[in-house]
C-alpha cells in the first residue's frame, strides 16, 4: 500500500539509507521531495512504514529517483505492488512514461524493474563509483 509521505516519516526513511550508491538519500534530500509532493510512503498491511519512493515529474514524464524497502520487509512484494499502484496514479494524472537509472550490479532492483515492465534503453558506462567499485548505470523506461 502507498500513501503520501509526512514530515514525521523522514527520520525513519533516512535511517534506512546506508550510504551505498543504491540507498543514499539523506533526510534533507528527502525533505526536498516532500515539499514538492514527490515522496511516497510504502506501508505494510498493519500500517507500519516499510519503505519509500521518491520521484520527479515534468509534464507527462516521471523519473523514479529512489525506491527503498526496509531490509526487514524485503521480498514480500511491497516494492512491486507500490510501483504498480504508483503507475496507475501517474497514469490518472496524464503521465505517459516513467524513466529511471539503476546500477547494473543491483540485481534486486534490475529484476524488480524488469518484472514491473521497464525496458533498458541506454547505458552510462562507469557511472557509479563507490570506493574502489565501478559500475555501469542502466537507463530504463516504461510506457504507461
Ligand atoms: C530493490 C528493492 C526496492 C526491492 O524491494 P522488495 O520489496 O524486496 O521487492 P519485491 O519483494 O517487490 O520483489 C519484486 C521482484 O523483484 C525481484 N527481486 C527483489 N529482490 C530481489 C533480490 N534480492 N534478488 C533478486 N531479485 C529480486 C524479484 O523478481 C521479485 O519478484 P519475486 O519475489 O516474485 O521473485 C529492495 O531490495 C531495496 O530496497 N534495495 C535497496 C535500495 C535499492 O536498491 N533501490 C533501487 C535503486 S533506486
Amino acid at each position: 500500500m502507498i500513501r503520501a509521505a509526512h514530515t514525521d516519516d523522514l527520520a525513519q526513511f533516512a535511517q534506512w539509507s546506508d550510504g551505498s550508491p543504491d540507498c543514499q538519500f539523506s533526510q534533507a534530500q528527502l525533505s526536498g521531495y516532500l515539499v514538492q509532493d514527490r515522496l511516497i510512503a510504502i506501508v505494510e498491511q498493519g500500517g507500519s512504514l516499510a519503505g519509500y519512493l521518491a520521484y520527479r515529474q515534468v509534464l507527462d514524464e516521471a523519473e523514479l529517483d529512489q525506491i527503498l524497502i526496509a531490509p526487514s520487509a524485503r521480498r514480500l512484494g511491497l516494492a512491486f505492488d507500490a510501483l504498480l499502484t504508483w503507475h496507475e496514479a501517474l497514469k490518472a494524472q496524464g503521465v505517459v512514461s516513467v524513466h529511471l537509472e539503476v546500477r547494473q550490479g543491483n540485481q534486486a532492483a534490475m529484476s524488480l524493474y524488469q518484472s514491473a515492465g521497464y525496458d533498458p534503453n541506454g547505458l552510462r558506462k562507469n557511472y557509479y563509483r563507490h570506493g574502489t567499485t565501478v559500475d555501469h548505470a542502466v537507463l530504463m523506461k516504461k510506457s504507461l
